[in-house]
């Protein structure tokens, strides 16, 4: 993944656990504590190893420590020059997620390496909606409730996601419902 990725790693753990904190995790993902670069590309495995090594500092189960990181992207993002791709995205759940897809192809007009998930939205009632969420990578979806929770948050909304249907060899895609609550 880019370099962007590790980059938020880094920032929400020293926010919890200060340079010491972040020099213990890249020890234990056995990363030399040399930084990343933003648009350079690293194997997915330095972010897994990442997510491992955060999950262990912080006593939390990786899921946890995912959904974590879903909700930080949304401000980091938004801190780090993307606050006006977000903006022009909607300023709700639903035309966001609508967009989502042709946002990551607009960003990977400069970052031509991103392998990028894709998402579909299904509306299944007036406020509920069923979002799949396809990749090819695996055991991401707690990231993605983070995102949708941090979204939620952004823009002032209530909502309530629940994976209804988890990603396996039967069923390739993960599927959340999503329910508006205001
Ligand atoms: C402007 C803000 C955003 C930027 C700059 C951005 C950029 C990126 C980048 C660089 C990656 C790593 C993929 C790679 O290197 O191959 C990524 C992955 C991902 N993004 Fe975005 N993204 C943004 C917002 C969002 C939002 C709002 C969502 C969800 C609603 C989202 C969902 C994901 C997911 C789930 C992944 C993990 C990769 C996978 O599923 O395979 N992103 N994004």
């Amino acid at each position: 993944m880019y370099g962007l990725v590790n980059r938020a790693i880094e920032q929400l753990v020293i926010a919890h656990r200060g340079e010491d904190g972040w020099a213990r995790v890249c020890k234990k993902a056995d990363w030399s504590d040399e930084g990343f670069v933003a648009m350079q590309t690293y194997d997915d495995a330095v972010t897994y190893r990442l997510v491992g090594a955060v999950s262990e500092e912080l006593g939390l189960h990786a899921s946890e420590v995912l959904k974590a990181f879903g909700e930080y992207w949304i401000l980091y993002t938004a801190e780090e020059g993307y606050g006006a791709m977000l903006s022009m995205c909607g300023n709700n759940i639903k035309d966001f997620l609508t967009g989502m897809n042709q946002m990551h192809a607009r960003i990977a007009v400069t970052m031509p390496n991103i392998r990028p998930p894709h998402f579909t939205i299904k509306e299944v009632g007036e406020n509920e909606l069923n979002l799949i969420y396809e990749s090819d990578r695996d055991g991401l979806a707690p990231m993605v409730e983070g995102l949708i929770s941090g979204l939620a948050k952004r823009f002032g909304q209530r909502i309530s996601i629940e994976l209804i249907q988890a990603k396996s060899r039967e069923a390739p895609k993960d599927v959340f419902r999503i329910l508006i609550l205001d």
